[in-house]
Formats: structure tokens, sequence, C-alpha cells
């Protein structure tokens, strides 16, 4: 057997995701072992009860509720706790302290990247968080290293698996959102606050993430547009496939030049449509997926399980593996960047294509008017269907109209002026069309 030398592994956290990694380390060793060319050690996990029931058996001598003093003995620290006090405080220490810090921690990277980043630049510790975004989909790497020499346009991401599987079964089972809903929490998919799936708010931590590492700026999570899921009903989604599309709460993030000629990024999360004919359409139940658009390398789609405790240990193991590596070799970390610093651009300078669901008066002229008050405020129909409307009310149509690429803000002043005119009796939705232009 080779005489590998330890590196002690400290590991926060062993709940769902934490306890797989535990189980890993110590099952696998011998195999790490090799891959690295030192012993990855587990030298204890803190946890807030020692007594609590664990999915996997694990020797208790490892536990320790005195997290503080197991970080400062660890050259790499595992951070798999949640939330953001005491993770932050434990990771600085950590960082202090000359180790690696691996987490998966979405919310905690999300409000402090930038400045846990800089602490472990400073001291040449290496920061990674593959299990943040997408769970066991590696994409962090690929958008910082494998796609370093190339410049990405577009990432759309279905980056949040509840809300993927509550659209999903209205879709392809005709539930409704609240029977969809319920089967979701029923099998322990939502987190324990749902709002955070339902109203965008994970989703819009990864987005943060996403828009950082691809476009090389600070994209604070509060910059991010954020529309959850709660606002959609059965008949958009009919409507969403009379026309060919489905639904999908992205998050996106992209490269945008604003009315002024700034250059800049916009990150925002919405439920959108994309074709049928789209990668993105075919991801189903509680899957991500993260769909990347850049110059050189064209599209590319990452596709795979967004949480789960095994499938996320993964991810968490490769970033242990990458810093143990650098440990055995030597030299610092990969330091974060955020070189090209630009403006983060609000909403209004989005440019993107539309579905307009109106309710309208059935008589003479009101086309003309509805297609008038488009070209006012220079936003062009694609197409225009007309039917009954769905309430059957006498003498009212439902107009569904698609555009072609609007800004923003351009198609936000339409739909106020649609709204106000008589003809319109009600404005039924409003939706962006992505993946197209
Ligand atoms: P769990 O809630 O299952 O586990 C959390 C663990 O952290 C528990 O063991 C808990 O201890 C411990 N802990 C919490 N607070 C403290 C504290 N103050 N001091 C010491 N220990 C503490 O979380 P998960 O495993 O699901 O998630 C871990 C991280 O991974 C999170 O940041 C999450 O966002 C991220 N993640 C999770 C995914 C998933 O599928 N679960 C997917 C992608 C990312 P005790 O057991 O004693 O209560
Ligand atoms: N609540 C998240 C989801 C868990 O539904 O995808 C993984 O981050």
């Amino acid at each position: 057997m080779n005489d590998y030398r330890d590196l002690r592994i400290a590991l926060l956290g062993c709940g769902s995701v934490g306890s797989q990694v535990a189980r890993l380390l110590l099952e696998q060793g011998d195999e790490l072992a090799a891959r690295v060319g030192a012993r990855l050690r587990l030298i204890g996990i803190a946890v807030r009860d020692i007594d609590a029931p664990r999915d996997v058996e694990l020797p208790r001598e490892l536990f320790t509720t005195d997290a503080e003093r197991l970080v400062l003995g660890a050259d790499i620290v595992i951070e798999l706790m949640g939330g953001i006090e005491p993770a932050r405080s434990l990771i600085l220490r950590a960082i202090e302290g000359g180790a690696d810090v691996v987490t998966g921690n979405k919310a905690l990277i999300a409000e402090h990247g930038p400045e846990l980043a800089e602490a472990a630049e400073q001291v040449g510790a290496q920061l990674s968080y593959e299990a943040a975004v997408a769970g066991a989909i590696p994409i962090i790497r690929p958008l910082r290293e494998s796609l370093a020499g190339d410049h990405i346009t577009r990432v759309l991401g279905i980056v949040n698996g509840s809300t993927n599987y509550i659209l999903d079964r209205m879709d392809r089972f005709g539930d409704s959102a609240e029977d969809a809903m319920r089967v979701a929490s029923e099998l322990g998919y939502l987190e324990a606050d749902p709002t955070l799936d339902v109203e965008g708010y994970d989703a819009a931590q990864k987005a943060t993430i996403l828009a950082s590492i691809a476009f090389h700026t600070e994209v604070p999570v509060d910059a991010v547009h954020r529309e959850g899921i709660t606002g959609v009903t059965s008949a958009q989604i009919e409507a969403a496939q009379h026309a060919g599309y489905v639904i999908k709460l992205l998050a996106i993030a992209e490269r945008l030049v604003a009315a002024d000629g700034t250059a800049g990024v916009s990150a925002r999360v919405y439920p959108a449509l994309i074709s049928r004919e789209h990668p993105l359409a075919a991801v189903h139940g509680g899957k991500n997926a993260v769909f990347v658009e850049a110059e050189a390398a064209g599209e590319l789609m990452f596709y795979g399980a967004g949480a789960g405790g095994l499938e996320t240990a993964s991810a968490v193991l490769g970033d242990v593996v990458s810093a143990a590596r650098r440990h055995v070799i030597g030299g610092p970390g990969v330091p974060g960047s955020s070189h090209a610093d630009l403006a983060v651009l609000p909403i209004g300078e989005v440019n993107t294509r539309y579905q307009v669901m109106l309710d309208v008066r059935d008589e003479p002229g009101v086309l003309a008017t509805i297609a008038g008050l488009l070209a006012q405020h220079g936003v062009s129909a694609a197409s225009v269907e007309q039917s009954v409307a769905a309430d059957g009310e006498a003498g009212t149509a439902r107009l569904v109209i698609g555009t072609h690429t609007a800004r923003e803000a351009d198609l936000a002043a339409t739909v106020e002026a649609l709204r106000a005119n008589a003809v319109v009796t009600g404005v039924a939705s409003v939706l962006r069309l992505e993946g197209a232009r």
C-alpha cells in the first residue's frame, strides 16, 4: 500500500448531504487516496445534536458540537450546515487558518460569495461550491474553467427541482396548481419554507451565482429580478400547449446592451414560455438543467439531479478531491473573477419575446385599435389568434398575441395602455418567451 500523507478533512453538518459525504469519504478512502495522492482523513463532524439519528451509520467518536475548534485543525473544511450564520463565520475562520473550503450553501454564496472569495484569495486558499447550483450537475467548474477561454452570452437554467416538478405535473398530467403543489409537498420536494421555492428565491440565489461566474461580475442577489410560479394558471398552461410551448421557471443570466449603449448583464427568474423543441422543454419532474450559450462553443446543456443527499454529495466530493490535489501539488487556489465589472441592468432593459392574452370586445375595429397601441410603443406582433373568450361572455373574444423581440420597458408600457383602453376587458396573461430570438 502506498504511504500517503494525510489531509485532514473537517465536516460541518451531517444531514441529507453531509451524512453521504462522510460515508463516501470513509468507504472510498483507498480509492480517493490513489486519485489524490494523499489520504483524506475525516477528523470530525460538527453537528448540533450528537445523539440525533443519522441517515447512515458513522463512528460516534467523529461527532462534536465544537465546530469552531474542529475547523482550526483542518486542511479542508466542508460546510454542509446551511444558513448564513454560523456557516459564514466558520468558513472565514477556516480560511484564516489556511484551510480550503468546500460548501453547498447557495444562500451563503449568493449573499456573501464576494466576501468569502476575497478572504480566500488573500491567503491563497481555494473556495469551491459546485453543489450550490443544480446539485449533482457540474456547472460551476465548466463555467469557471472549461469555458474560461470563451465568451458566454446567455445562461438559461432550470435550477429549482420542486417548481419544475409542479409545472411539469400541470403540463403533463393536467394537475391544478394546488394539486401539483400538494404532491410535491407530500414527496418532500419543497424546502421547509416552500416560498423559497415557489416564489423563486432559491432560483434567484442560483441565478446570482451563475451570472457572477459567467460574466466575471459581482451580481448581488437583490439585483436579480424575481417572479415565482404562484401566478401560473391552468389557462396559461393550456394556451402554452396550444401554441407549442411549455412553461418553465427559468433562472436567466444574460449579457445585454442597454438602450443608452451601456454594456451590462441581466439576472432574472420568472416562469417563461419555451418552445417544445428546445432542449430545456424535455427536462421533466424534479430534474435540473443549465443551457449555456457561448460565442465559440455554441450551445451546451448540463442536465441531471438538482438535489438529493447522495447526488449532491458527488459534487461536494469532486470539489474536495480538487482541493486536495492542490494541497499535494502546492500553489494558491484559483481566485474568484470579477474583473469585467459590468453594470447589472434592470428588467426594463431586457429584450425578449412575449405572449399577451387579452379579453377584448368582439366588434369591428378592435384589432386595429390594439395593433395601433402596439405600434405606438414600438412593439411588433408576430402572431395574433382570436377565439371566443374562455368564460364565454357574450360579445367578448380572447386574443393571444405573440410579439417579436421587444424591450421589456416598451412591452410593459404597451400592456398598461392596453389595460386602460375601453376595447380591452381584461389582460389575462403576459408571459415572456425565452430560448428564441
Ligand atoms: P440538513 O438540514 O439535512 O442538515 C444540516 C446539518 O447541519 C445537520 O446535521 C445539522 O445538525 C447541522 N447544523 C445545522 N446548524 C448547525 C450549527 N449551528 N452547528 C452545527 N451543526 C449545524 O441540510 P442538507 O444536508 O439538506 O443541506 C446542506 C447544505 O447543502 C445546505 O446549504 C443546502 O442548501 C445545500 N444543498 C442541499 C441539497 C439537498 O438536496 N439537500 C442540494 C444542494 C445543496 P443536526 O443534525 O445535529 O441538527
Ligand atoms: N429546493 C431546491 C430545489 C433544492 O427544489 O431544487 C436544491 O437546491
